[in-house]
């Protein structure tokens, strides 16, 4: 990870129209400025290109992500959005979310699949990880994500604990950080891990505050841009 830490991504799922999306961007560029850390915003993928457009137009520090990536390389597989077509705009892709585990039937070998394609493409993987047996299983049948380790990201997002824009429901943030730190053992003692799972402005700072955690993954109260803001600032106190 060349980006500095915290690395806070905002995944805006399927939420918000481009006017939203435009002035979400308006609102969220100046303090991704003055962040000490990475700002990332995963929009729809229909905004990438014109959210690419906005932020270089606008000389803005914020970074591009992909809520996704397809598991092919290229070819004949309507409606999907390979690797290599967002490469030159997108710094980042969310990779094995378990939201498209639950609705789309992704496997934990299609999370391996994408994985590969986005580390050829040069997009840094935001991975998610629900548990420490999914990232046995990724080492066990993926060497090459470890000596990749250094271009990922990695995500201890417990399912349970995703707000789905419904109630808040985080994790106890002393057991993400113990969870975050195994993970760190495994991969190694400079892995950038990050947590995400109804993280908002009351308890952000709590896992923040944490060694193990350099960073979150936010859904739910990332859309509102001035509760997002209130998450950076608490995390820059
Ligand atoms: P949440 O979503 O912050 O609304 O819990 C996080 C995520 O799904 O990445």
């Amino acid at each position: 990870m060349n980006d500095a830490t915290p690395l806070v991504v905002a995944n805006l799922k399927a939420n918000k129209t481009w006017d939203e999306m435009s002035d979400w961007l308006d609102q969220i560029s100046p303090f991704a400025e003055k962040f000490s850390g990475t700002v990332v915003v995963c929009p729809t993928s229909a905004f990438i290109a014109a959210a690419h457009q906005k932020l270089q137009t606008e000389n803005s520090k914020l970074k591009l992500g992909s809520q996704d990536i397809s598991k092919f390389e290229h070819g004949a597989y309507t409606g999907e959005l390979a690797a290599s077509q967002i490469a030159d705009i997108c710094q980042y892709a969310i990779i094995g979310h378990s939201e498209r585990k639950k609705f789309f039937g992704e496997t934990p070998d299609d999370v391996l699949a994408k994985l590969k394609l986005a580390l050829d493409a040069k997009v840094k993987p935001i991975l998610c990880l629900a548990n420490i047996e999914e990232l046995d299983y990724y080492l066990s049948k993926s060497p090459f994500l470890q000596e990749a380790s250094s271009q990922i990201c990695f995500v201890y997002e417990p399912p349970s604990a995703i707000s789905a824009q419904g109630e808040y429901k985080p994790d106890d943030p002393e057991v993400a950080a113990k969870i975050a730190g195994s993970i760190k053992s495994k991969i190694s003692p400079e892995a950038v891990v990050i947590y995400g799972g109804s993280i908002n402005s009351n308890n952000a700072a709590g896992f923040f505050s944490k060694e193990s955690i350099k960073g979150g993954l936010v859904g739910q109260a990332s859309l509102d841009p001035s509760h997002f803001v209130r998450i950076l600032e608490s995390i820059s106190r």
